[in-house]
């Protein structure tokens, strides 16, 4: 089974135990002088003991200001050296070999990340992401630049890591030198094709130089940028030969710069699986050396077939590995089912880099906390009453039920899930049903009970006599008080989504949310004409950028009406009566989707405080939540029973 995946394989003389990488990803665990802390070790531990073949590390910095983000390490000096020294021992205490990846971020960054000064770049062009006007670089500190990689890689290797991976993808310093698309020189540097990547050329002659022949040097390129005037697959085939005859010892194929939001570097649930794949596998046509794929591959069968089909020697999970730092271990098992998957989201990884904050994972709250994680068994059970199994319950029962806890789960409904259940219902959000699933499997081994179709009533709490009770009752749906809100065809949007109403074929979604948003889109799937309408300036407010493009792409192409700033004032038999901006006009309807959002369902909380003196209300319960919050509110709770 997986034989291909779990064949070893060489770059330069390192022999990695399998094809399963961790690709790099900023963690934002370091301290700000780029030093290691003992969180960053043991977040790395896990994965090296869940048997990744090789682990590369988030980009470090080349020197104080080459930083994308405040909290990544930096080997610009030799003091850091100690620190991953600790690092790489600690890997090496497992079978998996670990590579540094070295960076500069270029224009990719901002003054209040990189210690306050203006960022660098080939030419003076913001990106448009981060915004800051960068400063063309000279030649001479081109040339500091290019003696900072070799002196990094340098050090690198005194740390004890098996190879270096130089960074000159997603649209960073090397990209951009590399790259049309931001370098306008016109001297050496560039303008031809040459002078363009004279830069790269001269960094692995420098590292060459100072770690010699033998040290692994792969390097990492975005196969194609994906924005007006980037590079396509063309260069980047020419580009890949002349790679392998720079020396380097690998290519890692990934793509996208900062500012393409549509299939860029981290693809989203919007975007098919693997769908770089075949960059990597025109790539591996044109050289000898080996070449690593990645971008939404989460299954092991699918990367052996990847492998076996040898579109790449090997493949890499970046969020797969935050997901599930045992997912290697897991599939060499066998035990596919146990394995917990990347559902696509970035809420838990991207999306808090972007607030400036450090990773963590939805499906995985341990990611971030694994060095203050301890699953020692109590010493008193506790008999636990988890109220409510959406996410945060079933992950408070299943972290409880981990330490020794006897759990029971009591749900309403006649499934598990909550508000996840029906969020997998909408276009392209069927992977959030594998966390349903994968849960529902580990509290099967965990022998915790659950009770669906029960009501938890004051008596029920007074006869099971809990030693501790999680109230994990989630939001219930807002119903505002407008005229004509009872009538037959009003229907709330979780109702829909589940296939518990039918909905006829003119349909109004009142609330431009993110369920609001996604409900129209699954009902525009379905050939219906919906509109939306929306209170506020905007629809899909508290979305993150990329998916607000990905929803509001589907929503226009299947023609759903978006009608914002109005407000919905009377439900009548045949439509919705609307006011925007003093004017009041009829949408007609003979559907009408309540998707006003939620609020906290907090009707047990007295009763439960009444009769059980340890009571931890978590998620929905306490305020409007989202899935990351309850679930990490639930894994807390768990800890803390
Ligand atoms: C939180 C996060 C941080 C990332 N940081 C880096 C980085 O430091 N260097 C890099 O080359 N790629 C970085 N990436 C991109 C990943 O290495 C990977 O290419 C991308 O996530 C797609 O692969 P996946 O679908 O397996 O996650 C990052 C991705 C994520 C999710
Ligand atoms: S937060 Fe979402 S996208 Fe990021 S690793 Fe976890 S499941 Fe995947």
């Amino acid at each position: 089974m997986l034989k291909a995946l779990f064949t070893p394989q060489k770059i330069n003389n390192c022999v990695i135990p399998n094809r399963l990488v961790v690709t790099a990803m900023v963690t934002n665990f370091c301290n700000e002088d780029g030093t290691l802390t003992d969180r960053f070790i043991k977040y790395h531990e896990e994965k090296a003991k869940g048997g990744w073949g090789l682990i590369i590390t988030e980009d470090y910095a080349v020197n104080p200001n080459a930083k994308g983000y405040q909290f990544i390490a930096g080997l610009y000096n030799d003091e850091q050296i100690e620190g991953n020294r600790r690092l790489t021992n600690t890997i090496h205490k497992y079978d998996s070999k670990i590579f540094c990846q070295i960076y500069h971020p270029g224009r990719q960054t901002s003054h209040f990340v990189n210690g306050g000064v203006q960022p660098v770049a080939p030419s003076a062009i913001p990106c448009p992401w981060c915004r800051d006007l960068p400063r063309e670089l000279t030649v001479d500190e081109i040339h500091e630049i290019v003696g900072q990689f070799g002196d990094t890689a340098l050090r690198a290797k005194k740390a004890g890591f098996d190879g270096v991976e130089v960074h000159a993808a997603h649209g960073y310093l090397l990209a951009e030198f590399l790259s049309p698309y931001a370098n306008k020189r016109t001297d050496e540097y560039g303008g031809c094709f040459e002078n363009r990547i004279r830069i790269l050329k001269e960094v692995i002659a420098d590292i060459r130089s100072k770690v010699g022949n033998d040290f692994p040097v792969i390097v990492r390129i975005s196969g194609e940028e994906r924005v007006e005037g980037g590079r396509t697959m063309a260069e980047t085939l020419v580009l890949a030969r002349e790679i392998e005859s720079m020396s380097f010892d690998g290519i890692h194929v990934s793509s996208g710069v900062y500012g393409n939001y549509n299939k860029g570097i981290v693809s989203t649930m919007y975007q098919e699986h693997a769908w770089t794949t075949d960059f990597a596998a025109e790539v591996k046509r044109v050289v000898s050396i080996p070449v690593i794929t990645v971008n939404r591959i989460n299954e092991p069968k699918m990367a052996d077939t990847t492998i076996s089909m040898g579109k790449a020697d090997f493949v890499g999970m970046g969020r797969g590995s935050l997901a599930d730092p045992y997912l290697p271990m897991k599939a060499k098992m066998g035990d596919f089912e146990s394995i917990r998957y990347c559902i696509g989201c970035l809420q838990g990884c991207v999306m808090q880099l972007l607030k400036g904050r450090s990773i963590t994972c939805l499906v995985n709250p341990e990611i971030g906390h694994e060095y203050e994680t301890d699953y020692t068994k109590v010493e008193e059970p506790k008999n636990v009453m988890v109220i409510g199994a959406g996410p945060g319950g079933l992950e408070a029962a299943m972290i409880a039920a981990k330490r020794g806890h006897r759990v029971t789960v009591y749900e309403q409904r006649n499934d598990i899930g909550g508000q996840f259940k029906s969020a997998a219902y909408p276009p392209c959000k069927g992977e959030l049903s594998n966390f349903v699933s994968w849960i529902r499997n580990e509290l099967k081994k965990l022998n915790v009970e659950i009770k669906l179709n029960t009501t938890v009533t004051e008596e029920l709490i007074k006869e099971v006599n809990p030693d501790a009770i999680v109230l994990a009752t989630g939001g219930v749906p807002v119903k505002p008080n407008i005229k004509g809100i009872d009538k037959d065809h009003v229907v709330f949007a979780e109702d829909v989504l589940l296939g518990k109403v039918p909905t006829k074929d003119l349909i109004v979604v009142c609330g431009g949310g993110e369920v609001g948003g996604e409900t129209a889109a699954a009902l525009a799937l379905e050939e219906k004409k919906v509109s939306i309408v929306e209170m506020l300036p905007e629809i899909l407010k508290e979305l993150d950028p990329v998916q607000t493009i990905e929803l509001t792409n589907i929503l226009n192409k299947y023609g759903v009406k978006q009608y914002t700033n109005t407000k919905v004032v009377e439900i009548t038999d045949n439509g919705v009566v609307c006011e925007s901006k003093g004017n009041r006009f009829t949408l007609p309807a003979d559907t009408i989707v309540l998707a006003f959002g939620y609020k906290p369902n907090k009707t047990l909380e007295d009763k439960a405080r009444a009769y059980c003196r340890e009571v931890y209300t978590i998620g929905g319960a306490v305020k409007t939540s989202n899935a990351l919050d309850a679930i990490q509110d639930g894994f807390q709770v768990g800890l803390k029973l």
